[in-house]
């Protein structure tokens, strides 16, 4: 949420500032912002709306620098205006700041902060920090202090702060020096020669250096041209580790698609592969994961476990419930993260807490991890983001090896974590009750998921075809029974962001206690039934949805007996094991919801109001 960019070196900062926050429109599109520093001082340049515009307007100005900073904001305090966007100069005009984050106490700092003269011209929050380290800044001047009287300000303002920040800050008196700050929203340090690039996530990076520094919560850096130094929130030196990114910029590119969603959807067979590689046992009976840091034994004490997270992952959470009780008879619980964290829920001893988070650094995802670590619980994380906070805080963990996933809407993410569910399902059954015989035969299924999900692709121009029968309809019901619910909430999900169309996922068996009501000639309902004993009692659904003229849109696998005009429309997907249907499931779901949108005319990668990494409550 909201995207940072910072940059002290030799090159032109104005293009590669822009092309940084390109990077990281994803994070946050309401209006963008920079400050070139350059001979004549600061130079801010705002615009609201995509960062487009701020090329644009850039393109005019002729102030040029190696030092400068920018963001693009995702509006948390105060309306999109350009008063409002960042970067935020102090009143007496030494401090410029980009912040992402959300600063609690900003308004008694206000209050202070007026007094002692300073003037606020925003609405926002993270004026106050701008000014606050400006008055520092002065006091410091005023305490005799000079050499490190920039970073000293920043140290003290940031002593005061209640909430969370990602910051870069530059001082109109400290040509060479730029300043960053985390608690609670990433920052990352790129390292160069003779260049350093703040930002936050590596996507900003990766077109100058793979190599990185992953700030942990409150450190600060401190970067010349000559060298960084990371500090403590205590002013104590700290031994950066320097880490090297594991993706390159081709993998973040858009490439031949229209979308990065698209692209994404038909990356989904790699990123399976990715998320398997190494990942099966020798005599192909089990699943293996290198970083649980938990022997068999100690695993086999768990007797529940606890799934938290967000958005489409706590769907993935969902979907786990229903295959690790299912194949390894484990009471499974899942919590809505914001809810977990501040909820005062009874666990038992033998509980281990599991995060699943595409970017681990949703804020509330992290806040549910480190109220069960506060409790004393192990606590391990499914993610996707390398380096992530929350892959550094968690005590073990999976990597999803999905690659960056761009599209706000999460496509390959979602279904790496279902099979990473699978396997974890695989795994523990077989420290239980699960058999050779059986575990070998799910890896096997597991094992041609891939293939599978490109068979079901090539349905991409019959789907496109239906999305466009449907693409006016204003409401929606997905419906699906036992692991084919959560695979229903997501079909409503991914159809509601990014085509704004009202849409709801349900048990199929459950409509009938409500939502029936919506049935009728102007709500179409999908449903997703791929066999199985319950296959009957969902066309009994359909049969009570058809006789309330709704239109119906089933989505089945191959060799389901459907009765010849009872849908209008169909999806028919592989015929596969249980343990890997919702991924297949999920598949024409998100080429529905995308080519819905793509015909409304919506910003698919960037629909209205998201932000794809959600790091403020
Ligand atoms: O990065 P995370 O997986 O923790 O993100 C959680 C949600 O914010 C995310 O899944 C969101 O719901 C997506 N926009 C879904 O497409």
């Amino acid at each position: 949420m909201c995207g940072i960019v910072g940059y002290i070196g030799k090159k032109d900062v104005r293009n590669l500032l822009l092309e940084g926050l390109k990077r990281l429109e994803y994070r946050g599109y309401d209006s963008s912002g920079l400050v070139v520093f350059s001979p004549t001082g600061f130079n801010v340049i705002k615009r609201i709306g995509r960062v487009a515009k701020l090329v644009e307007a850039t393109s005019k100005n002729s102030a040029k620098g190696t030092l400068g900073i920018s963001h693009t904001r995702w509006a948390t305090h105060g309306g999109v205006t350009e008063s409002n966007t960042h970067p935020h100069v102090s009143s007496d005009g030494k401090i410029a700041m980009v912040h992402n984050g959300v600063i609690e106490n900003y308004v008694e700092m206000k209050k202070f902060l007026e007094i002692k003269g300073f003037s606020f011209s925003s609405e926002t929050d993270s004026e106050a920090l701008s000014n606050l380290i400006a008055y520092h800044y002065a006091k410091e001047k005023e305490d005799g202090e000079d050499t490190s009287r920039f970073f000293t300000a920043v140290r003290k303002a940031l002593s005061h702060v209640e909430g969370t920040y990602g910051i870069a800050v530059t001082c109109v008196d400290y040509p060479d020096e730029l300043i960053g700050a985390r608690k609670g929203s990433p920052l990352i340090l790129g390292v160069g020669k003779g260049e350093y690039i703040l930002a936050s996530d590596e996507s900003a990076i990766i077109t100058h250096t793979s190599n990185v520094v992953y700030l942990d919560d409150n450190e600060m850096v401190s970067m010349s041209r000559d060298g960084f130094r990371v500090v403590s929130a205590a002013d104590e030196g700290i031994d950066p580790v320097i880490n090297t990114i594991d993706w390159n910029i081709e993998d973040s590119e858009k490439g031949k698609f229209e979308h990065y969603m698209l692209k994404e959807i038909f990356e989904q067979p790699a990123a399976l592969e990715n998320a398997m590689r190494g990942r099966f046992s020798d005599d192909g009976s089990t699943a293996i994961f290198g970083g649980l840091n938990l022997t068999p034994r100690e695993l086999r004490q768990i007797d529940r476990l606890l799934f938290t997270s967000c958005g489409t992952a706590w769907h993935s959470c969902l979907v786990a419930e229903y295959l690790i009780e299912r194949y390894a008879r484990i009471p499974v619980e899942v919590e809505y993260a914001s809810e977990l964290r501040y909820r005062n829920a009874p666990l038992d001893k033998n509980t281990l807490v599991f995060v699943v988070t595409q970017s681990g650094e949703t804020i509330d995802t992290l806040g549910a991890l480190r109220e069960a670590q506060r409790r004393g619980y192990r606590t391990l994380a499914i993610t996707n983001g390398v380096g992530s906070t929350i892959a550094r805080e968690a005590d073990g963990g999976i990597y999803q090896h999905a690659g960056p996933e761009v599209g706000v809407a999460s496509t390959k993410a979602f279904t790496s974590q279902l099979l990473i569910v699978a396997m974890l399902a695989l795994y523990l059954g077989r420290l239980r009750d699960m058999s050779y015989t059986d575990g070998a035969e799910m890896v096997k299924a597991l094992r041609s998921v891939p293939n599978l999900v490109r068979e079901t692709l090539k349905q991409d121009q019959h789907i496109k075809a239906i999305a466009a029968k449907y693409a006016g309809y204003a409401d929606f019901l997905f419906l699906g029974r036992q692991a084919m619910f959560p695979i229903a909430l997501e079909g409503a999900l991914k159809l509601k962001e990014i085509s704004y169309i009202h849409a709801e996922g349900y048990p199929a068996a459950e409509m009938k206690h409500g939502p029936i009501a919506l049935i009728c000639e102007e709500c179409p309902s999908v449903f997703i039934a791929t066999g199985g004993e319950i296959f009957q009692k969902v066309l009994s659904n359909i049969q009570e949805v058809k006789a309330r003229k709704g239109k119906v849109i089933l989505i089945h696998s191959k060799s389901c007996e459907v009765p010849d005009g009872l849908v209008d429309d169909t999806i028919i997907i592989p015929d596969a094991a249980d343990s890997v249907m919702p991924i297949l499931a999920t598949v024409p779901l998100q080429l529905l919801s995308y080519y819905i949108a793509v015909e409304r005319g919506c910003d698919v990668d960037k629909p209205r109001n998201l932000a794809k990494s959600v790091t403020v409550e």
